[in-house]
């Protein structure tokens, strides 16, 4: 496993496991206790997945340590808009079943994300949580964190894939000592991206899946990866990507097979 240290010397493992769409109940648990009986050390989730108390479950079920799992959740928007932080970081440790997490995130830029920053400030220094960030916040909303707060996010989580590279936030993320999450990076739930002929190409040179191909993509552009699958054999091969490089031409090779369009929601129009 590779690591990438955050701005305030934290590591995080590069790949985890996503539980997005994953609901609570025995399917979040058994991704969560596969993805860790089979070497991943890196869980991401949030309140509004509705699956936290599963993935605590699936954690303590895994005899896997607390301390050796970095585990990421993230604050919604709902709780921002009403200037409840604090709050709803207490219920997510609760939920989650334990009393710190590796990383907390503010969801989206909704309404109010200025204050939700201040409280995550608090509690970082509180000590329940190794990190903080954002996710889905573009430039401009970096711009407008810097205009009221000298604490620079650890990471930014945002939607990236060969179909939507996402390469100016990234950039400027990597100017300013901001880590790069990046979500749906397998193009998503139903994409067309891993169908690809060109992936499939790529992945045969290697004895990969499109899939392995992609994530290993994400790994050389120094993003933190996090695919979500909820069965065993696709965590297992989601996992077994440290053992090939891509070249450079494959690497632009990956990024043309994509459709140039976002899977998901922009946050300039997303309505909060
Ligand atoms: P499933 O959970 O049924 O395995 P993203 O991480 O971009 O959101 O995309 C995840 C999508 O890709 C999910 O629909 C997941 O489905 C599927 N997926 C995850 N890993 C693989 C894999 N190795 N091969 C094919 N599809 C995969």
């Amino acid at each position: 496993m590779e690591f990438i240290t955050l701005n305030n010397d934290v590591t995080i493992p590069q790949l985890g496991l996503g539980v997005f769409q994953t609901p609570e109940g025995e399917q979040t648990e058994n991704a969560v206790r596969w993805a860790l009986a089979n070497g991943y050390r890196h869980i991401d989730t949030a309140k509004v997945y509705g699956n936290e108390e599963s993935v605590g479950k699936g954690i303590a079920e895994s005899g896997v340590d607390r301390k050796d799992i970095f585990l990421t959740t993230k604050l919604w928007n709902e709780d921002i808009r009403q200037h409840r932080a604090k709050a709803a970081f207490e219920e997510s440790l609760r939920r989650l079943g334990t009393d710190y997490v590796d990383l907390y995130l503010i969801h989206w830029p909704a309404d109010g994300w200025q204050d939700a920053w201040k409280d995550m400030i608090d509690l970082y220094h509180d000590g329940h949580i190794r990190a903080i960030g954002v996710s889905n916040f573009q430039i401009h909303h970096l711009e407008d964190l810097f205009k009221i707060s000298d604490v620079v996010p650890a990471a930014n989580q945002i939607e990236s894939s060969p179909d939507f590279p996402n390469n100016e936030v990234i950039a400027y993320c990597k100017e300013h000592g901001i880590a790069v999450e990046a979500w749906s990076p397998l193009g998503g739930t139903g994409g067309k991206l891993l169908s690809s002929p060109a992936l499939a190409e790529i992945g045969a040179k290697y004895g990969k899946s499109a899939a392995q191909v992609v994530i290993r993509w994400h790994l050389q552009r120094g993003v933190v990866v996090i695919p979500k699958s909820v069965h065993e054999e696709r965590i297992c091969q989601n996992i077994d990507v440290f053992d090939f490089t891509l070249t450079d031409a494959d690497m632009a090779a990956i990024e043309a097979a994509g459709s140039g369009h976002r899977n998901g929601s922009s946050p300039d129009d997303f309505d909060f």
